[in-house]
Order: structure tokens, then C-alpha cells, then sequence
């Protein structure tokens, strides 16, 4: 594919589709991702379960690197891509349709509005989730097709955002439309103890048993105000953030991995108090357990009907708990300074499910399996 976008980073062909968690929440970020939200047509029990019986044997061999139908002309070549298919349930499917609503996770509701928020309703929520990412953009409308073609009838899509990561330019994290690096601050994903204090549910988390290894994910789809932006002089956005533009260090330092220290800046007089990066996490003690993954892509949807750049982000977040993570820090950046230049327009609150454990298990079994 050419010289690698991301910033160096060589990613395996494929990733294992079984495991205690699904793929594509700590694995690392593939360069494409479309994410659909979808309202389950299946009336009942019997047709949930078959969906997501369909949904599991088609993720399993396209992750496998079996060519989605549609494409098998073209080329008999099995190209993984370094295919991941991630599922996910909205709250919506713990009504009264399915007799789940007695075996909701803890923390599953619908994504409330919060004070800068301008939702449409077309592009929020859904009682499925569905997240494709791989390293070509042709690859995730394949598999969509794919999975549309097998769960006829059982699923009718609410909103997509289809989103890419920039190359890193010139090295390093890769920036956003907003021209700064993102990504460069995240929880470590190599470790398992972080990784069970911030992402997985665990058994001290009080979830019902079926949702051990799941996760919360929260969607938010970001638009930037580009050209109010860019007449913003630059010294003044890089206050807005608290970073270098050019290099991405925090503005009390040299490179993009230097940590910013606020212990030595109480008045703000180098980063901002009000700084993104400051108000999203002050590095204490006390906001530590409110930290989360971030793994959101660009989105770029042209122009909109008055002629306006309408592109931005899609905000993914991977959580155990979205309000003790996401809603705190969200409640944190309420009326920041960036907040006159972006405004969350979609997105919805999502369980992700357990992994597929082997070639028997299915997605949600045991959730299904013992009603
Ligand atoms: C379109 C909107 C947003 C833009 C353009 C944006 C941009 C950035 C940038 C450039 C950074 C610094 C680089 C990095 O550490 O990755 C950053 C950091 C961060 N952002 Fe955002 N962000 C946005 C929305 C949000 C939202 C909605 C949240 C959470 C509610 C959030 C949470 C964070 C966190 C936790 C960090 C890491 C801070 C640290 O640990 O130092 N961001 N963001």
C-alpha cells in the first residue's frame, strides 16, 4: 500500500475475530472505519438470535480474509486487510420486543444531549452498533454489503459515518481538520491491569454476568466550524488545545510525548486552565479513573446547503463506564474555548459485546442463551 499513513505503525493482515474481548478496541487502529447504527427488524427472540448468529458467521469469515461475495469476481485473493468487525447494542434493544430489558448493562442508556450539542435525530442512537475498520476504503463498503446481503430483513440501517485517519505529517500522530496531531495521549493498551481498570467490564464492576469483557462505546459524530477556525491566529489555537501546532508537545514542552506538568503551572500561565487538553484530563488523582480510549477518525461529507465545509470527527471513545469516563470529561470541556468551533451533531451511547469466544460461540450468547 505504499508508504505507511500512520505514522509508521505496520499493522498484522488480520486480527484474531475470537478472544475474551472483541477486535478493534484495543487493537491498533486500522486507517478506514465506518460506523452504522441499526434498528433490529427481528420481532422476536428467535429472530434476534438468528441475527446475531448471521452477523457472527459472516464477521468470522471475512475476518478471516474470505472475499465479501459482491467482490469475488474480481479477484479470488483472499485480502484481509486487517479486517475488524466490531458489535455493539444501544439500549433501545432492552425494551419490551426481545424480553431482554430485565438484563440491560448497568450503564446502557439512550446518549443524552449535552448543553452544546445540536443532535439530529437521523444521525443519533440505534439498537445495534456496528464498527468496520480495515486499511482500505473499498473493504468496509464490501463487508456492509456483505452484512446487509446475509441479515436481509432483520436490520434496517439509522445513520452511517464512514471516517479515515490523515496521514502523520510530518511524522508522529496524525492530525485532525483542525490541523493539530490527535491521538498522541491515550490509556496504555498494552497493559492488561490499565486495560481492566478503564475498558473491561469486570466481575467488580456489578454487570450482569453476560457482559464480562465487554465494553462501552461512545459515538459522537463532531463537526468543526473550518472556517471560523482557520481565522483564528494560530498562537491563539494553540492556547485553545495547550499544544504546539507544528510539533504537537504541550506548550510547557519540546516533543509530542512530553507530558504537560500542571503541578508547575497552577496559574495556567504556560497551558491554559481552560486548556483542551487540560480541562479533558488534569492529570490528578482524582480524575484518573475518569480517563478513556479514544480511537476516532475524520470524517469529510463536502458541503453543506449553505455552502459550508461539513466535515469533522468521529469522537469514539472506549470506556467500562461512559459516566464516570466519557460524561465526566465531557461535562469538564462544557463551554471550553474550542467549543465556539465544533458542534456534536450525531452519535449514540453502545454496549460492545464480549468477544466470540471459538468457532461454536456466537455474538451475545450468553446473554441470548440464558433467557
Ligand atoms: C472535535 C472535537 C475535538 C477535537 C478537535 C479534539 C482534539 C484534541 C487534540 C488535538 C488533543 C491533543 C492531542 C492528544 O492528546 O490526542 C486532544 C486530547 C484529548 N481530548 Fe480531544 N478533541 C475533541 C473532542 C473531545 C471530546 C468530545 C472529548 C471527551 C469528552 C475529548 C477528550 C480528549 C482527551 C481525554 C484528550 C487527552 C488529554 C490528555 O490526556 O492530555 N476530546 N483532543
Amino acid at each position: 500500500m505504499g508508504a505507511p499513513r500512520d505514522g509508521g505503525r505496520t499493522l498484522p493482515d488480520k486480527f484474531a475475530f475470537h478472544g475474551r474481548h472483541q477486535a478493534g478496541i484495543v487493537t491498533p487502529q486500522q486507517l478506514f472505519a465506518g460506523f452504522v447504527g441499526f434498528d433490529v427488524l427481528a420481532e422476536d427472540r428467535n429472530g434476534l438470535t438468528e441475527l446475531f448468529r448471521r452477523l457472527t458467521e459472516r464477521s468470522r469469515v471475512l475476518a478471516a480474509g474470505v472475499k465479501p461475495k459482491d467482490e469475488r469476481v474480481a479477484s479470488e485473493q483472499p485480502t484481509p486487510d486487517s479486517l475488524t468487525i466490531t458489535l455493539g447494542v444501544g439500549a433501545s434493544l432492552f425494551d419490551d420486543r426481545f424480553g431482554l430489558s430485565g438484563h440491560k448493562p448497568r450503564h446502557l442508556k439512550a446518549m443524552p444531549a449535552f448543553p452544546d450539542d445540536r443532535l439530529e435525530p437521523a444521525r443519533c442512537h440505534g439498537d445495534l452498533s456496528l464498527q468496520i475498520c480495515a486499511q482500505h476504503p473499498d473493504a468496509i463498503v464490501h463487508v456492509l454489503r456483505d452484512l446487509a446481503r446475509e441479515t436481509d430483513g432483520l436490520l434496517r440501517p439509522r445513520w452511517r459515518a464512514d471516517g479515515f485517519l490523515n496521514p502523520s505529517r510530518p511524522s508522529g500522530s496524525p492530525r485532525t481538520f483542525v490541523g493539530f496531531k490527535d491521538g498522541i495521549v491515550n490509556p496504555d493498551t498494552g497493559s492488561a491491569r490499565e486495560m481492566d481498570r478503564l475498558m473491561w467490564v469486570t466481575p467488580p464492576c456489578g454487570e450482569p454476568d453476560w457482559a464480562l469483557g465487554g465494553s462501552y462505546q461512545v459515538l459522537r459524530l463532531i463537526r468543526f466550524h473550518v472556517e471560523k477556525w482557520d481565522k483564528v491566529p494560530v498562537a491563539r489555537q494553540e492556547k485553545i488545545f495547550g499544544r504546539r501546532k507544528a510539533s504537537g508537545a504541550p506548550l510547557d514542552g519540546e516533543n509530542e510525548t512530553d507530558p504537560p506538568n500542571y503541578r508547575k503551572d497552577p496559574h495556567g500561565r504556560k497551558i491554559p486552565l481552560d486548556a483542551h487538553i487540560r480541562l479533558a484530563n488534569p492529570r490528578t488523582h482524582k480524575t484518573d479513573d475518569s480517563r478513556f480510549l479514544r480511537r476516532s477518525y475524520n470524517y469529510d461529507s463536502g458541503f453543506d446547503k449553505r455552502g459550508r465545509m461539513d466535515l469533522g470527527l468521529v469522537f469514539c471513545a472506549y470506556q467500562q463506564d461512559p459516566e464516570r469516563q466519557f460524561a465526566t470529561v465531557q461535562r469538564r470541556l462544557e463551554h471550553e474555548p474550542l467549543a465556539d468551533f465544533i458542534t456534536p451533531i450525531g452519535g449514540g451511547y453502545f454496549f460492545v459485546l464480549p468477544g466470540v469466544q471459538d468457532s461454536d460461540d456466537w455474538f451475545g450468547s450468553r446473554l441470548l442463551k440464558k433467557l
